[in-house]
C-alpha cells in the first residue's frame, strides 16, 4: 500500500482537479519512497522540486477556475494555497542549502495537508463548479 493512497473518497468529481490531485499524491509517494530507501539528496531534491512546481501550477489552475466562475470563497482558498507554497518553498530552499534532511514528519505534514485541503476546500470548489458550469 502506498504511503499516501489516493482513494476514491478523495475524488471531488472534477476530472482535471482529480487527475492533478492523483499526480500530487504520486509525487508524495515517490518522495516518501526515495526517503525510505535512502536515495541520494539529488534524487530527493529533484522530486521535491517537481512537487513544488506542480503544486504551484495546480493551485493556479484552481484559482483560474475560481476567478472565471466568480467563486465566493476565492480569497480564503487562495490564502491557504499561498501558505502551503511558502512552506514548500522554504523546505526546498533549506534542503537545497543542505541545512536540513527530509523527515517522515515532513512527509506526514504534506500528506495530511493535501488530504484536509481536498476534503474541506477543493470539494466545496468542485460542488460550486458543478453548479456553475
Ligand atoms: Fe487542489
Ligand atoms: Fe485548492
Amino acid at each position: 500500500m502506498p504511503f499516501a493512497e489516493f482513494t476514491d473518497g478523495l475524488r471531488v468529481g472534477h476530472e482535471e482537479i482529480d487527475h492533478q490531485h492523483a499526480t500530487l499524491f504520486d509525487a508524495v509517494n515517490r518522495l516518501h519512497g526515495a526517503l525510505r530507501t535512502g536515495r541520494s539528496r539529488e534524487e530527493q531534491g529533484g522530486i521535491l522540486s517537481f512537487l513544488r512546481s506542480y503544486t504551484v501550477d495546480h493551485f493556479q489552475m484552481e484559482e483560474t477556475y475560481m476567478k472565471e466562475k466568480g467563486y465566493p470563497g476565492l480569497e480564503s482558498h487562495r490564502v491557504l494555497h499561498h501558505a502551503l507554497i511558502e512552506q514548500v518553498m522554504e523546505l526546498e530552499d533549506k534542503y537545497a542549502a543542505g541545512s536540513m534532511t527530509l523527515s517522515i514528519m515532513t512527509m506526514h505534514f504534506l500528506k495530511d495537508w493535501l488530504t484536509n485541503h481536498i476534503q474541506n476546500e477543493d470539494r466545496k470548489l468542485a460542488v460550486f463548479l458543478r453548479a456553475n458550469p
